[in-house]
C-alpha cells in the first residue's frame, strides 16, 4: 500500500467531509468514521513528520503560539456600509441609484451578520493568508486563527487567486456553551457573540481559537471582475461553488416592496436564527452599476446596510437571586419588573459576577437597562443612577453558600465565587440535570422539573438512584400516572445500554466535555481501563491536557466515586464504548478502503444501517449522493435517479447480494 498516495487520499476525504458538514450543512458520515480518518492521518503524520503542511486538517486544531499579529495592508480596501434606520432612508438610497443608473435596477438582500469582517486570500486556489478589516486600509494578520474555522476551504474546488471577504462569527450556540464554560472556570463572560468572536481571533495562541467554534460566511470578492461574473448574485454561486460558505438566505429583489417585505420577514425571524444579524444589507446587483454608482471614501454608494432597532429597554432590578451550578459557581440574577423586549417578556436577566455588578454600579431597585445580549440571554447593561430615590441598596455576595450554607471561595485568579461542598443540594440537584440531559444520558421523559421533584421527594440523592426507582414510589408523585411512569421507567432503562461516552460526559467530571468523553471512550474503551490509567497515559491520549489528565485522576481518586461507579454497575449501566470503530481486519480484507460508496433503493436482506456499518468496516464512507467521486454504487430494488446517474457515469453497481458477500459469517463479530 503506498502511504503518501493513503495520506493525500485521507486529506481529500476529511476535506470533502468537512465541506459536506461545515460548509454544506449535510453530513454524510457519522463522527466516529471522521474521528477514524483522522486518528489514521495523526498517525501518518507522525511517521512522516515531513508530509505535513498548512494544509492539513490535522491543523485545524490550532497549536501556533503566535507572538503578534502583522499588519496587512489591504490593496482594495476593506469598505464599511452607509446605515439606513426607517423606509425612508432606502427609498432615499434607491431614489439616488435610480437616477444614476436608471429604472432598471435589481438589489440583493442579504443579512447583515453582527461578527468582524475578514478577507481571505488564495492563490491558485490555496488558502494563503487571512486578515481582519482593521481600519480598513490595513488589518492583522490572522492567517492561524481563521484556519481553525472548519469551513474556510485550504483549497478552493478550482484554482482561483482570489481575496474573498465575509463576517466571521461566533454561532449562538458556541457562545452560550463558550460562557456557560466560562462561567464554570470562574472566568468573565463575553457580553455578545461578537466580543466573544473577535476576542477569539485575537488569541495568541491558535488553540484557544480553535475551541471556539467559530465560523464564517462569505459575501465579497475584492474584484467580482477577475470572477469572470456580471452580477453580484452569480459571484456568491460562484464562490459556493469554489466550496466557500455563503449565506443561502440572500435574495433578489427587483422592486422596493420586495425589499421591505425581505426586511419585514427577517426583523420577525431573526431569533430563530442560530447567528447574530443586526439588520439587512441591500446591494446592487449588477456588478458594472455598481461601478457606475462608485464609492465615498470609506462607504460605497452601491449599497445600503438597514439596522435593527435597538433591543433595549428600561425596568426596575427589583432583587438579586444567588443560584448555585452543577460546580458549584454562585451567579447573580437579576429579578425585574416584567418588561417587553425584543417581542418577548423578561422578567430576570444574568449580572454575571460580582466585580461586574461593582464595576456597573448596579443596585437593588435601581432603573436599569436590559438588552438582549445578542438575542439570546437577556443582560443588565447598566444603572440609570439619575432616577435614583435613596432607597436603592448596594449588593454584596454572600460569604456562605445560598444552598448549603458553608464558606464560599473564590479558586485562584477566577471572578466566580463557588461553593466546594461536593454534597451541596444545589450542585447536586444540577448535576442530576446534566446526567440526565439530551447529550449526556438522553433519558426521554426526565426532564428538569420531574429531576427536581424526584430530588426533592428525596427519592434520588445520586445518579445511582435513578436506576433504583420503583414504580411505587413513582406512582405516589403529583402529576405521574401509570403511563408517564412507565414510559419513565422505560427510558431510564434504555439509557442503561449507552455508550461509555455518554454515561463520562454524564458523571460531570471537571472539564471534561462532550468531545473529550468520546475521545476518552474511543481510547480506553471500558471504565475500568480508564480508572486505571494514570497521567502520563491520560495525556499521551490527543486532546486530553494536563488540566483534564489532573481532574481525571482526583476524579477517579475519590472513594465516592467508586461507590457511585459500583452502583452503577450494580443496576447494570453499561461502562464500555458500543460505537462505531475500525475492526481488526486485516488491510486486504478493506476492500472499500478510501472508497465512497452510495447506497440507493430498497434493502431486503439487512437494514440500511447494517449495509452501512458493513461498508465503513471495510474500510469505505458511505455517502448520500452520487457523482464522479462515488466508486461504486450499491443498488436495492426499486433503485430510482441515483442508479441512472451511476449508470451514466460508468459508476459500478453492486446489488446487495454482492454486499452480502463480505457479511461476516455468523459468530465473526
Ligand atoms: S458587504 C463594500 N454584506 O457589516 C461592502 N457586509 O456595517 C462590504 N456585514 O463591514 C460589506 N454582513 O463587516 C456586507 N452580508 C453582508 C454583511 C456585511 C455583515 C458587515 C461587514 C461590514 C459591516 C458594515
Amino acid at each position: 500500500m503506498d502511504e503518501k498516495k493513503r495520506y493525500e487520499d485521507i486529506i481529500r476525504i476529511l476535506d470533502e467531509y468537512s465541506y459536506e458538514y461545515y460548509v454544506m450543512d449535510n453530513p454524510t458520515v457519522e463522527d466516529a468514521e471522521y474521528d477514524k480518518l483522522m486518528q489514521e492521518l495523526l498517525q501518518l503524520e507522525a511517521k512522516h513528520p515531513d508530509w505535513v503542511t498548512n494544509e492539513s486538517p490535522s491543523q485545524r486544531v490550532g497549536g501556533e503560539v503566535l507572538e503578534g499579529f502583522e499588519k496587512v495592508e489591504h490593496k482594495i480596501p476593506m469598505l464599511s456600509l452607509a446605515n439606513a434606520f426607517n423606509e425612508q432612508d432606502l427609498l432615499d438610497f434607491d431614489r439616488r441609484v435610480r437616477e444614476k443608473v436608471g429604472e432598471d435596477r435589481e438589489y440583493m438582500c442579504e443579512l447583515k451578520i453582527d461578527g468582524l469582517a475578514v478577507s481571505l486570500e488564495y492563490e491558485n486556489g490555496h488558502y494563503k493568508r487571512g486578515a481582519t478589516r482593521g481600519d480598513g486600509s490595513v488589518g492583522e494578520d490572522i492567517t492561524a486563527n481563521l484556519r481553525t474555522i472548519r469551513s474556510i476551504p485550504m483549497k478552493l474546488k478550482e484554482p482561483f487567486s482570489i481575496e474573498v471577504r465575509g463576517e466571521a462569527y461566533m454561532p449562538k450556540r458556541s457562545f452560550v456553551k463558550l460562557n456557560e464554560k466560562r462561567e464554570e472556570d470562574g472566568l468573565p463572560e463575553f457580553a455578545n457573540p461578537r466580543n466573544a468572536a473577535a476576542g477569539s481571533l485575537r488569541q495568541l495562541d491558535t488553540k484557544i481559537a480553535a475551541s471556539r467554534n467559530l465560523d464564517i460566511f462569505l459575501y465579497a470578492v475584492a474584484d467580482f471582475g477577475e470572477m469572470g461574473v456580471l452580477r453580484h448574485s452569480d459571484g456568491l454561486d460562484k464562490l459556493g461553488e469554489l466550496g466557500l460558505r455563503t449565506n443561502k438566505e440572500r435574495r433578489v429583489c427587483k422592486t422596493m416592496d420586495e425589499v421591505f417585505a425581505y426586511i419585514e420577514e427577517w426583523t420577525q425571524k431573526r431569533e430563530s436564527l442560530d447567528y447574530d444579524i443586526d439588520g439587512i444589507v441591500i446591494k446592487l446587483n449588477d456588478l458594472a452599476q455598481q461601478e457606475e454608482m462608485g464609492a465615498r471614501i470609506k462607504t460605497p454608494r452601491w449599497s445600503i446596510a438597514y439596522k435593527f432597532p435597538a433591543e433595549e429597554a428600561e425596568t426596575k432590578l427589583e432583587k438579586i437571586e444567588l443560584n448555585v451550578g452543577r460546580t458549584g459557581v454562585v451567579t447573580p440574577t437579576a429579578v425585574l419588573d416584567p418588561v417587553q423586549l425584543a417581542g418577548t417578556t423578561v422578567s430576570r436577566a444574568s449580572l454575571h459576577n460580582e466585580d461586574l455588578i461593582h464595576e456597573k454600579d448596579i443596585r437593588v431597585g435601581d432603573t436599569v437597562v436590559v438588552k438582549k445580549a445578542g438575542d439570546i440571554i437577556p443582560e443588565v447593561i447598566r444603572s440609570i443612577p439619575e432616577k435614583r430615590t435613596g432607597n436603592e441598596v448596594t449588593f454584596h455576595m454572600p460569604e456562605t453558600c445560598p444552598a448549603c450554607g458553608s464558606e464560599l471561595v473564590r479558586l485562584e485568579e477566577e471572578v466566580a465565587l463557588r461553593c466546594i461542598n461536593p454534597k451541596c443540594p444545589a450542585q447536586i440537584k444540577e448535576g442530576l440535570i446534566h446526567f440526565v440531559s439530551r447529550n449526556a444520558m438522553n433519558i426521554d421523559g426526565l426532564g428538569e422539573k420531574v429531576v427536581v421533584q424526584l430530588f426533592s421527594h428525596q427519592l434520588i440523592h445520586d445518579v445511582a438512584d435513578l436506576y433504583f426507582l420503583s414504580r411505587e414510589k413513582l406512582l405516589e408523585l403529583e402529576r405521574m400516572g401509570e403511563k408517564s411512569v412507565s414510559n419513565l421507567l422505560q427510558s431510564i432503562e434504555n439509557s442503561k445500554s449507552n455508550s461509555l461516552e455518554r454515561l463520562l460526559f454524564g458523571l460531570g467530571i471537571r472539564h471534561v466535555g462532550e468531545k473529550a468523553a468520546r475521545t476518552l471512550a474511543l481510547k480506553f474503551e471500558t471504565m475500568d481501563a480508564l480508572r486505571a490509567a494514570d497521567k502520563e497515559t491520560l495525556t499521551e491520549t490527543a486532546d486530553i491536557g494536563e488540566k483534564m489528565a489532573d481532574s481525571l485522576v482526583t476524579y477517579f481518586e475519590n472513594e465516592e466515586v467508586h461507590a457511585l461507579l459500583s452502583e452503577l454497575e450494580r443496576a447494570g449501566v453499561n461502562m464500555t464504548y458500543t460505537g462505531p470503530r475500525r475492526e481488526d481486519i486485516p488491510e486486504e480484507d478493506l476492500v472499500f478502503a478510501g472508497k465512497t460508496v452510495v447506497l440507493t433503493g430498497k434493502l431486503e436482506q439487512m437494514t440500511r444501517n447494517d449495509a452501512k456499518a458493513l461498508i465503513e468496516k471495510l474500510g469505505g464512507n458511505v455517502s448520500g449522493s452520487v457523482s464522479k467521486k462515488t466508486d461504486v454504487v450499491v443498488a436495492g430494488s426499486d433503485a430510482g435517479s441515483k442508479l441512472t446517474k451511476a449508470e451514466e457515469l460508468g459508476i459500478p453497481v453492486w446489488s446487495e447480494l454482492d454486499l452480502m458477500e463480505y457479511l461476516p459469517d455468523e459468530g465473526e463479530i
